[in-house]
């Protein structure tokens, strides 16, 4: 599918889907919503732990993975990240994203995300380890309870339904710590109702500025 490069309402680049008229991020800012979904919501309510281990689905153009590495640094925090990629981006396509600037991060370290070899763990920093999986979700084998945190960053429903799919949600909890959350910007009442069905105490939280009003948060208790 052809990716057309945007810029969003903070500035930050993203991708449209023209076939799928889909976005990769919220069009009312890129950082802005990873920073509030996932960091605020997602990774830092994990921070007391020594070190916390965090399930992306979909890493696309590596935001998530870049406003993580920024938060680990900022909060003083370890991370061990695993994620998963069905269609990477293209080497040749990296110079069109613009979050190194944005998050006055190194672009050295932007393209070591996109180059470092798949399905092995690359040590990116001394506080931040990182697993790339290149593979659809479904077809993906991962360790039962041993992540902290998901960030559950799929297409949307209306455009991937078999993305949010009870038996996906099901492989989401397993991989879960007792505790562990799992944080999406979809708040759809079907998609909660799927995510209660498997197990998880689902909550919806205020969503970004500007964007969705609203996002979800969902806990395995035990
Ligand atoms: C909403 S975008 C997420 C973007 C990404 N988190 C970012 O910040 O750029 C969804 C991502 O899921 C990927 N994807 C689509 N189908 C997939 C599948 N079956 N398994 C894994 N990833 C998939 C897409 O290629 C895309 O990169």
């Amino acid at each position: 599918m052809k990716r057309k490069f945007i810029e969003t309402a903070d500035g930050s680049t993203s991708i449209y889907l023209e076939e799928m008229d889909e976005h990769y991020h919220s069009k009312h800012g890129a950082i802005a919503e990873s920073n509030h979904i996932f960091i605020k919501n997602g990774l830092l309510p994990k921070s007391s732990q020594e070190e916390i281990s965090v399930f992306e689905v979909g890493m696309g153009t590596g935001l998530n993975v870049m406003t993580t590495i920024k938060a680990a640094d900022e909060h003083q925090l370890k991370v061990n990240y695993h994620t998963v990629e069905a269609f990477p981006i293209k080497e040749e396509e990296l110079g069109l994203i613009n979050f190194s600037s944005l998050l006055g991060m190194d672009q050295g370290l932007f393209l070591r995300i996109h180059t470092v070899p798949w399905e092995i763990e690359n040590l990116l920093q001394d506080n931040f380890k990182l697993s790339k999986f290149h593979s659809k979700l479904s077809e993906l084998e991962l360790r039962a309870a041993f992540f902290d945190v998901v960030y559950f960053d799929a297409f949307a429903p209306e455009k991937q339904e078999e993305m949010w799919t009870e038996e996906i949600f099901q492989k989401m909890f397993d991989v879960l710590k007792a505790e562990g959350i799992l944080v999406t910007y979809c708040v759809k009442g079907v998609i909660r109702r799927r995510l209660q069905a498997v197990g998880f105490r689902v909550e919806k939280l205020k969503g970004p500025k500007g964007g969705k009003r609203e996002m979800c948060r969902a806990w395995k208790d035990k």
